[in-house]
C-alpha cells in the first residue's frame, strides 16, 4: 500500500512535507540567516556572494536571484523561511504572495479587496476534468523493504570507552565482550542497508532548553558526540533522508507526534551498540536512522506507546518503494541506577523475566508502569521502554511471520549496569508455514 500524498493533487499548491524539506533544507537555512541584520547588509551588497557561501543548487542560487518565489518553492523553500528573504528585500507578504500568481501586484491587492480568489475552478477535481493528475503508483510488493530482525543491547558508555582503549582482553571486559562475539558474525553475514536505531539522547544534543518526547532524524549524517571526554574515535553515521522522511510521514499520519531533527550529534547511546555489532570499522556498514526517545525527564512514554509506534514502524518501513533490508535495534538497560544512596541496584532476575517476557509475551510486557521498572530496575532501568519499539516491529506481533532467538546474552557488571542482548530473526508467514508442514 503506497501512502496518501492526494494533496500533491491540489492545484497551484505545493505542501511542505519532509521531502520538500530535505530538498529545501539548506535553502530555508539560508533564508535564516537573514534574521540577523549583519547577514542581511552582506547579503543585500552582492547577493550572488553570499549565496554561494551556502550549499545551494544551481537551480535555488537562480530562483532567488530571478526573484523567482514558484522557482524557489518549487526547490523546496517553505513561504515562512523565504519570507525572511523577501522581508530583506523590502517585500510584504501580500507582494511576495501576488508574485506568484501570474498577476500585477494592483490586481492581486484588487482581487484580495473584492474577497479574494474564488474556490471555483481551484479544487482537486477541477484538476481531474483537466486531465492533470499522474498515473497512480504501482510498486509492487518485491520491490518494499523487509525487516529481517532486530537487535536489542544495552548501551554504557564504559563499554565504548573500554573498547577505544583496546581493552577488550582485560578479564572485566573480556566477559563483556565475549558475549557479542557471535553478533559481530551475525552482522557480517547478515548486513542490512540500514538500521533503525532506538536509543536516547543522554543530555547531549538536547539540553533543557527542548525536551522532544521522539526524535526521528531525517538528516544525511550525524557525527559522533563529544559528551566531554572529547569524540569517541568512531565514524559518525549517514542517514537515510529519503527513507526517514517515508517514515515521518507514515507514523505522524499515524498520530505518533514525531520530533524531526536534521542535525544532532550522536552520543554512546547510538555509538556503543554499533561499535558492539559492527566492531572496528572505518565506516559504518550501512545507514543508520537514529530514533530518540526521551527516557531522561518525566514524563516518559509508557512501553505501550513504544510498543504500539513499532508496530506503526513497521506499517511505515513495509509501504517504502525500495527493496532494503533493515534492522531495528532497541537499545539501553537492563537494570542500572546511576543516582542517590541507592545507585549500583541490579535485579538479575527481574532482568531475565523481562528478556523472556519480550520474546514470549511483549503485549502484556509492555503495560508494566513506569513504577516497576524503576523500583526493580532502577531509575535508569526505564531505558528498557525503548526495546518495545524494536520488539513492536517484528512480524509475530501481527501474526504474518515468527520471530526465532537468535542469540541471548546476560552479564553483570559493565560499570554500573546489567548488560543484556538479544537477537530476533523475522521468518514471514510463507516461511513458517513451509516449514511447519
Ligand atoms: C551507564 C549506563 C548507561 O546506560 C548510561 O547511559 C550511562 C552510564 C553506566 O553503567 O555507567
Ligand atoms: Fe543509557
Amino acid at each position: 500500500m503506497s501512502l496518501d500524498k492526494t494533496y500533491k493533487k491540489v492545484p497551484g499548491t505545493t505542501i511542505f512535507d519532509a521531502e520538500q524539506s530535505a530538498k529545501g533544507y539548506h535553502l530555508n537555512q539560508f533564508c535564516m540567516s537573514l534574521m540577523k541584520a549583519a547577514n542581511r547588509e552582506r547579503y543585500l551588497a552582492d547577493e550572488r556572494a553570499y549565496l554561494d557561501e551556502w550549499p545551494l543548487t544551481e537551480k535555488q542560487k537562480q530562483a532567488l536571484l530571478d526573484r523567482d518565489l514558484n522557482a524557489a518553492i518549487a526547490e523546496g523553500g517553505n513561504i515562512y523561511f523565504l519570507s525572511k528573504w523577501g522581508a530583506t528585500l523590502g517585500l510584504s507578504f501580500q507582494q511576495m504572495a501576488g508574485s506568484m500568481t501570474g498577476m500585477s501586484e494592483q490586481d492581486y491587492r484588487d482581487m484580495m479587496l473584492h474577497g479574494g480568489r474564488s474556490i471555483e475552478g481551484n479544487r482537486i477535481a477541477d484538476q481531474v476534468r483537466e486531465g492533470h493528475y499522474k498515473a497512480e503508483d504501482t510498486t509492487g510488493p518485491d520491490e518494499r523493504p523487509t525487516i529481517t530482525g532486530s537487535v536489542f543491547t544495552s548501551h554504557v558508555p564504559a563499554i565504548g570507552a573500554a573498547w577505544d582503549q583496546h581493552k577488550t582482553e582485560e578479564p572485566y571486559w573480556k566477559a563483556v565482550f565475549d558475549g557479542y562475539e557471535y553478533s559481530k558474525e551475525y552482522e557480517k553475514e547478515n548486513t542490512p542497508d540500514v538500521v533503525f536505531l532506538v536509543y536516547n539522547d543522554h543530555a547531549t544534543a538536547f539540553d533543557l532548553s527542548l525536551i522532544p518526547t521522539f526524535v526521528l532524524g531525517t538528516g544525511a549524517s550525524y557525527p559522533a558526540a563529544d559528551e566531554g571526554y572529547g569524540p569517541r574515535p568512531v565514524p559518525g553515521i549517514d542517514g537515510d533522508p529519503d527513507f526517514a522522511a517515508h517514515i515521518a510521514h507514515s507514523l505522524i499520519r499515524e498520530d505518533f507526534d514525531l520530533t524531526l531533527v536534521n542535525e544532532m550529534t550522536v552520543d554512546h547511546g547510538l555509538t556503543v551498540p554499533l561499535s558492539l555489532m559492527f566492531g572496528d570499522v572505518e565506516r559504518w556498514p550501512c545507514k543508520v536512522i537514529p530514533f530518540h526517545v526521551n527516557v531522561v525527564q518525566y514524563p516518559i512514554p509508557s512501553g505501550e506507546r513504544c510498543f504500539a509506534l513499532g508496530q506503526a514502524l513497521r506499517r511505515a518501513i513495509e509501504s517504502y518503494d525500495k527493496p532494503l533490508n533493515v534492522q531495528i535495534w532497541g537499545t539501553g538497560g537492563m537494570s542500572h541506577q546511576l543516582q542517590g544512596p541507592r545507585a549500583g541496584l541490579i535485579n538479575a532476575e527481574w532482568d531475565n523475566r523481562w528478556m523472556d517476557a519480550l520474546v514470549e509475551d511483549p503485549a502484556s510486557l509492555a503495560q508494566v508502569p513506569h513504577l516497576e521498572y524503576v523500583e526493580e530496575a532502577g531509575s535508569e532501568g526505564i531505558e528498557l521502554v525503548m526495546w518495545f519499539i524494536a520488539r513492536g516491529a517484528m512480524s509475530d506481533i501481527t501474526g504474518d511471520g515468527e520471530v526465532e532467538v537468535k542469540h541471548r546474552f546476560y552479564h553483570v557488571p559493565a560499570s554500573n549496569t546489567a548488560v543484556g542482548h538479544l537477537i530476533l530473526e523475522n521468518h514471514p508467514r510463507a516461511t513458517v508455514s513451509a516449514e511447519k508442514e
